[in-house]
């Protein structure tokens, strides 16, 4: 009863801000996302009879994680089973910082759960069960390009393929200015978004536009223009954040220093897209050709601590070496 599960992170290129239910985290709008090839998270869970309750571990350490129980919970009562779990996991990058650590957490956690309670679910399963731990999770299960569909109800909401992780010449370089945890959380910060700004109403309609074109410029395999929506679509979400009461202000200063030098770079012509999730630390997002060149100017500014380039990233999957 243990098995061991890899995932990716995602960065939101259409990104989901809102919740029309809470319990069952279903989202306002339908997102599209990229899988990142080097943001994974593997995890390795073990159900016994010798565990009187359930354990967590991250990156080693022990953790009290309530998200984490309630999901084994869930899969429990899919599973009909009453025993406890044994669960590690380690990032290959710090949890907390606005590189989504919550969507290849619960990605990998529900298809090493699923495997241990010898659940035999399909894709379209296992992305609806990862959403319950986290919305953004959904995507990482089918990985390359993905969209979440909104659905009013469970059986609907799930992430489904829009092309695989080869299928565009695409790059993202995940640039970290600081490492501290973000203040709110995405699950609150959509909560105030949804009910606090005069902006989301309008962000709404936009959302079936820029759906769409993203979709068009994925078919299309236009990388920079798939860079450039989702440039788009970050200026529109932190609008809706900025104008959120208490306003929710993600970005700092290294986060504003790298979007002016992203600014610069298209001025000189290098396609250069920044994109932000909840949190400081932007993607850039471009063309592998100039991949390099960007990366080389970003790593130059002071705020920047570190700058790693992923590729497009493929499915959450299961993997025989276990963490114990
Ligand atoms: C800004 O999936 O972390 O990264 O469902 O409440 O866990 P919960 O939220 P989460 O939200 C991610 C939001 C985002 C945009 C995106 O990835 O689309």
């Amino acid at each position: 009863m243990k098995a061991s599960a890899e995932s990716c992170a995602n960065q939101g290129l259409i990104k989901y801000w809102g919740k029309t239910q809470e319990r069952l985290r279903l989202p306002t709008n339908n997102s599209i996302s990229v899988c990142l090839d080097g943001l994974r998270t593997r995890t390795t869970v073990e159900f016994s009879p010798e565990h009187a309750k359930d354990s967590f571990r991250l990156d080693g350490a022990g953790r009290d994680d309530e998200r984490v129980v309630r999901h084994l919970d869930l899969l429990r009562s899919v599973a009909g089973s009453k025993l406890h779990a044994r669960v590690e996991s380690r990032n290959d990058f710090p949890a907390g910082v606005g590189m989504a650590s919550s969507a290849s957490g619960f990605a990998a956690l529900t298809v090493a759960a699923a495997a241990a309670l010898d659940l035999k679910l399909s894709a379209h399963e296992l992305s609806r069960l990862a959403r319950r731990g986290s919305g953004s999770a959904s995507r990482s299960i089918p990985g390359g390009f993905t969209e979440l569909l909104a659905g009013d109800s469970d059986e609907a909401c799930y992430a489904t393929r829009l092309a695989s992780e080869d299928a565009l010449e695409f790059r993202t370089l995940v640039v970290t200015v600081a490492t501290t945890p973000k203040k709110v959380s995405s699950t609150k910060g959509m909560k105030i978004t949804t009910e606090t700004s005069p902006f989301f109403a309008p962000r709404l309609e936009y959302l079936n536009g820029a759906l769409q074109a993203m979709r068009k410029a994925l078919a299309e395999k236009d990388a920079a223009k798939v860079a450039e929506l989702a440039e788009i679509d970050t200026m529109n979400m932190h609008a809706t954040m900025i104008t959120s009461r208490p306003p929710l202000l993600y970005w700092t200063g290294g986060t504003l220093d790298v979007i002016r030098e992203v600014l610069a770079l298209r001025e000189e012509g290098v396609p250069a897209f920044v994109s932000v999730d909840a949190g400081q630390n932007p993607f850039v997002n471009t063309i592998p050709r100039q991949a390099e060149t960007v990366r080389d100017r970003l790593a130059k500014l002071p705020s920047v601590a570190s700058v790693l380039t992923c590729r497009p990233g493929g499915p959450a999957h299961l993997v025989a070496e276990h963490l114990f």
